[in-house]
């Protein structure tokens, strides 16, 4: 039997990656951050603009609300417009927490210096960027924020030609779309 490079390769995995309002506030920063997913070989399968109101913001972080940081937080996240993707890559979640290095900026800047949040983060609440922190989360994450993505039916139906490769980058779109079969 062939194998085909698809299935040597590792199944793509779905990650909500989330760049908060203080990095949307800088258009600058955001084209910075929408290249640095670029660079890091994630597919773009899903990138969307949002404005949270208050109670989006307490549901998300319902889980945060006995913390001490959750109202600032809750306040924080729906204080002015967010993108929102959905990444796809081999161990995406593990990658996309890597770049984004540790949540409080002072440590990112010690231990990561090469990280989003070292590079970008203002305090250890605005700090950048947001990825989901396990397989779990990240399908509740992606539900949250696009309801209408069938990760299930994405997995079955693109995932194989996005691994292998037979996508492109549409820059108007700016996300990965599968190429035409020739
Ligand atoms: P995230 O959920 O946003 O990806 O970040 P994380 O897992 O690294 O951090 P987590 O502990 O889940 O905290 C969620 C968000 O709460 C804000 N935060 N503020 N001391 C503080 O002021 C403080 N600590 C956490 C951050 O925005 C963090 O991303
Ligand atoms: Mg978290």
């Amino acid at each position: 039997m062939l194998l085909t490079a698809s299935r040597l390769s590792k199944v793509l995995q779905l990650t909500l990656a989330v760049i908060k309002p203080d990095a949307v506030a800088h258009p600058l920063m955001l084209e910075a951050l929408h290249q640095r997913i670029l660079d890091n070989k994630f597919v773009i399968v899903r990138c969307k603009d949002l404005v949270w109101r208050r109670q989006d913001s307490e549901r998300f972080y319902a889980e945060h609300s006995e913390r001490f940081f959750y109202q600032r937080l809750v306040e924080f996240m729906s204080s002015g417009p967010m993108r929102a993707y959905i990444l796809a890559r081999e161990d995406a979640i593990r990658h996309w927490r890597e770049l984004m290095g540790p949540t409080k900026v002072f440590r990112a800047r010690y231990t990561s210096p090469a990280s989003i949040r070292a590079q970008f983060g203002l305090t250890d609440t605005r700090n950048t960027t947001h990825g989901s922190d396990s397989v779990e989360s990240a399908q509740r994450e992606i539900s949250f924020f696009f309801p209408d993505f069938c990760a299930d039916e994405w997995l079955e139906k693109e995932e194989p030609s996005f691994r292998s490769g037979r996508m492109h980058y549409d820059h108007h779109s700016q996300i990965h779309t599968l190429s035409a079969p020739s």
